[in-house]
């Protein structure tokens, strides 16, 4: 994880890359730093200052402090390798050479082992640091950054994004990866290097994405792009259509809740490039794979991780009813380490928000390996993911910076219901009537969303009760069940309380055992084919004691009747239900976390974008 910033240019460089480091957050919060050029020209010198804990500490250090250089680079940490601290913070310096990581360097042992029997003495206990000494010494064989980069590549094994200066050629920034994600943005007179665009949008929107195996290699405002051994690789430069405002809070007082307000549009976005509005039907055109293909697909795998794969739970329940194509879910964690059979006429589908997550794209090179065919769903556009995949459909959320995912999440289901129409569509699965009936649905959706996001209010009154409890149940059936999962989830990660999603079906083969007075239950019961087996499940709950908060359909009694609480969503088809019942539990766990006082944007322990294992 770990966000990384590089700087070249006329701003002041501590400027640009604080306030590249603030839109990276996201991705790592215990510890960050800069090295920045500094003193007179032609004495330029690296001048380091590092903090633990939030941004704001460094900040609070780097207040007072002017640099005279125009090259710089910074760091924001997720610990990996060493607890977090200021001697671990990034960036690591060794005689001149200093270098912000992110990733895993796999046989950091080695190459520990290997220096220090050379002399080299460390300072912190990370494995990036070694990559600063090898580089120091790769440097005065070579006398020149780019060439000592591609000197010490063979020797790195795992995954790593790096950008390196060296004080004796303060004009050049050396950027080079494997797996996690880089982006350099070319501003006027400027280059800014980074693992994302929230860090460059408001400098330029010209960006080029560097790939695995590259060197990137900035002189003054100029940028090359090298192949390990010297090779020049001619690369796009790509135009970023979202603006700086996208990244604000909105006057919201945290990015999660203005994101959970944003769904009704981020869920119209993701399916506006897919409805012809006229015919009321699903075209999947550009999304890279055709009709024959998707007519000859006999399994689908989903692949995922977190929300991603809770979307993902919900897509199959979708797909196999709509397309009927049998459909197995599997976390990317355990589908990588496992022998996955994979038959012929398989389609692959990888589920990710960033699109950068280790597991799901090892799942997927896996499944690419095994001859299946592929297609991504992701929000960040050239994304690793994205790029690896046969076919993309895009999420098409706007950047979403709370680490805790939700606008990715419902457009994503918007998404898997488009996905199913098609393929059942294509498939002669789904008469024209049932496709317009559902087209029809999903167009109503976003105002729909806006109707239960107006209570609001009414939802952070009801999350209030949760503090009461000592654990929630969340349960449902079908499409409900992953909500369930989903709704516990969200309350783990932000209000740091237990709670585990079930199948309602399940509960009394174990669950029902943990009910009693401290237990909450919470059941998403919204009228469908399985609300009177989840109403009965309710029955017995009650029957025990259990206390109950439920989330169903209009003005309704029978529910309200054994329910403590009572949460209403509008009347829907089965299909968007579950995007209509997110939004619920979604307020419930951000506000009772708000109320705890804890960090909503960026929960303790957690990253938003996960590039190692
Ligand atoms: C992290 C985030 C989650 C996210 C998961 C998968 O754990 O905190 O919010 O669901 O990664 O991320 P992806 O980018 O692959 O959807």
């Amino acid at each position: 994880m770990c966000g990384i910033v590089g700087y070249f240019g006329q701003k002041d460089p501590k400027e640009v890359i604080v306030g590249g480091l603030k839109r990276l957050e996201y991705r790592g919060y215990d510890s960050a730093g800069v090295a920045i050029l500094d003193g007179p020209m032609g004495q330029q010198h690296i001048k380091v200052v590092r903090a633990q804990g939030k941004l704001a500490e460094l900040s609070k250090k780097l207040e007072h402090e002017k640099f005279t250089g125009r090259l710089g680079i910074g760091h924001t940490r997720w610990a990996t390798h060493g607890v977090p601290s200021e001697r671990n913070a990034h960036p690591h310096t060794v005689e001149g050479v200093s270098l912000v990581h992110n990733g895993i360097i796999e046989n950091y042992q080695d190459i520990k082992r290997t220096l220090a029997a050379s002399g080299a003495t460390f300072t912190s206990d990370t494995d990036s640091e070694l990559v600063a000494h090898l580089l120091s010494r790769k440097v005065k064989e070579t006398g020149d950054l780019l060439k000592a980069v591609d000197g010490i590549l063979p020797l790195l094994r795992g995954a790593y994004a790096i950008v390196a200066m060296w004080e004796k050629q303060p004009d050049v920034l050396v950027a080079f990866k494997n797996g996690p994600p880089l982006v350099i943005g070319l501003g006027e007179k400027e280059v800014i290097v980074a693992s994302d665009v929230q860090a460059i949008i408001s400098h330029t929107n010209k960006v080029v994405y560097i790939d695995d195996h590259e060197i990137a290699f900035v002189k003054g405002a100029d940028l090359k792009v090298f192949t390990a051994g010297g090779n020049s690789i001619k690369k796009e430069i790509q135009t970023i259509t979202w603006s700086a405002d996208q990244v604000e809070k909105a006057g919201f007082k945290h990015f999660m809740h203005k994101e959970i307000h944003e769904q009704p549009r981020a869920v119209a976005n993701a399916c506006a490039p897919h409805i012809d509005l006229a015919a009321k039907v699903v075209r999947l055109h550009d999304v890279g794979l055709t009709d024959a293909q998707f007519k000859k697909i006999e399994r689908i795998f989903i692949i995922a991780c977190g929300t991603s794969y809770y979307a993902g739970v919900a897509g199959k329940y979708v797909i196999e009813k709509i397309a009927q194509v049998p459909v197995e879910t599997d976390i990317a964690s355990e589908f990588r380490y496992r022998s996955p059979v994979i038959p012929p006429n398989t389609l692959v589908v990888t589920i990710s928000q960033s699109g950068e997550t280790a597991d799901t794209l090892a799942a997927l090179r896996l499944a690419k390996k095994m001859g299946a065919l592929t297609l991504s769903i992701c929000n960040v556009r050239a994304s690793s993911i994205d790029r690896e995949a046969d076919g993309r459909i895009y999420m098409n959320s706007g950047p979403e910076i709370g680490v805790a995912s939700t606008k990715a999440f419902v457009s994503t289901l918007a998404v898997l219901n488009l996905f199913s129409v098609y393929l059942g569509s294509v498939r002669g699965q789904l008469a024209k009537n049932e496709e317009t009936n559902i087209v029809e649905n999903m167009l109503a959706l976003p105002a729909q969303m806006e109707a239960v996001l107006s209570y609001d209010k009414f939802f952070g009154e009801a999350a209030m009760k949760l503090k009461d409890y000592r654990g929630v149940l969340f349960m449902g059936r079908g499409v409900s069940y992953p909500i369930a999962l989903e709704g516990a989830l969200k309350l783990k990660e932000l209000a740091y309380m237990h709670a585990e999603g079930y199948a309602a079906g399940e509960m009394k083969h174990g669950p029902l055992a943990l009910i009693d007075d401290r237990m909450l239950i919470l059941m998403v019961c919204p009228s469908d084919e399985h609300y009177e087996k989840s109403l009965s499940n309710l029955e017995e709950a009650r029957a025990r004691g259990g206390k109950i908060m439920s989330i169903g359909t209009g003005d309704d009694a029978a529910l309200k009747a054994v329910s403590d609480d009572y949460l209403s969503l509008p009347v829907a088809n089965w299909m968007v239900n579950p995007i209509l019942a997110a939004l619920p539990v979604q307020l419930l766990a951000y506000h009772v976390a708000d109320a705890m006082g804890n960090d909503v944007d960026q929960p303790r322990n957690l990253a938003k974008s996960v590039t190692v294992e």
